[in-house]
């Protein structure tokens, strides 16, 4: 049985009064999820302190954004795998597209943040996906399987979600159709030595589009941007219908 994962991705946003405001507004919301939902908060490094000990007790699981592949030393600006599993968090988000664009990550960074996180026991959420021009270009399928060649060397499939994120869809509204999520997700799942990995849709996911991402039989859960900074419409996604 493949697990399903519902989780926010908050990027950049809120500070740690922002955060508790959030959270008060959305665990009552959790009493009607069913048990069987993973939901996850990937918040910023400054949060999760705070956060996990508000947590505490609630069926809510705290995800980082990102974590370094040592365990510490001269890497100014970076956050360790202990640093995190310290403060309760169990997920990690690596790979995103973001990082990828905007700080320089590659196939080969993302591989040993990925095998540092599962040392960690940290359970790792890899972002892959095309770009517009590769999708124009016809490349999506030969992009996605060379990331995921080289992301999941040496990677355990039986401690890993992946999160299919096409680009274009990120923040734009332009959400991807889900058949067509639904039919690249099945293509991931093939290249996978592990069918129950977990796989998620990421790209301007919304309460409105979730009931029908979530209807299709390859996509196991959602990773959300923008609308997971906000307590009701958070819950109306993951207690999706
Ligand atoms: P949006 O839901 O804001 O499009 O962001 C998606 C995303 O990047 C989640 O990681």
């Amino acid at each position: 049985m493949r697990k399903i994962v519902l989780a926010g991705n908050w990027k950049m946003y809120k500070t740690q009064a922002e955060a508790l405001e959030f959270l008060q507004g959305f665990v009552n919301h959790l009493d009607e999820t069913p048990e069987e939902r993973e939901i996850i908060l990937c918040v910023p490094f400054t949060t999760l302190g705070n956060l996990s000990k508000n947590m505490h007790g609630s069926r809510l699981r705290l995800g980082a954004q990102n974590v370094h592949w040592e365990d510490a030393g001269a890497y100014t600006g970076e956050i360790s795998g202990p640093m995190l599993t310290e403060l309760g968090v169990r997920y990690v988000i690596v790979g995103h597209s973001e990082r990828r664009q905007f700080f320089g990550e590659t196939d080969e960074t993302v591989n040993r943040r990925l095998k540092a996180a599962q040392k960690h026991g940290l359970t790792p959420i890899l972002c892959v996906g095309e770009t517009k021009q590769q999708r124009d270009g016809w490349e999506t399928e030969t992009h996605i399987i060379g990331q995921l060649e080289k992301d999941l060397v040496d990677v355990d499939q039986n401690n890993l979600i992946i999160a299919y994120e096409p680009i274009w869809a990120i923040g734009t509204g332009d959400t991807c159709e889900a058949k067509e999520a639904n039919r690249v997700i099945g293509l991931i799942r093939q290249q996978l030595s592990n069918a129950d990995v977990p796989i998620q849709y990421g790209g301007s996911v919304k309460p409105d589009n979730i009931d029908e991402i979530m209807a299709q039989p390859e996509i196991d859960g959602v990773l959300v941007g923008g609308a997971s900074l906000e307590p009701a419409g958070f819950a109306r996604i993951v207690n999706y219908k």
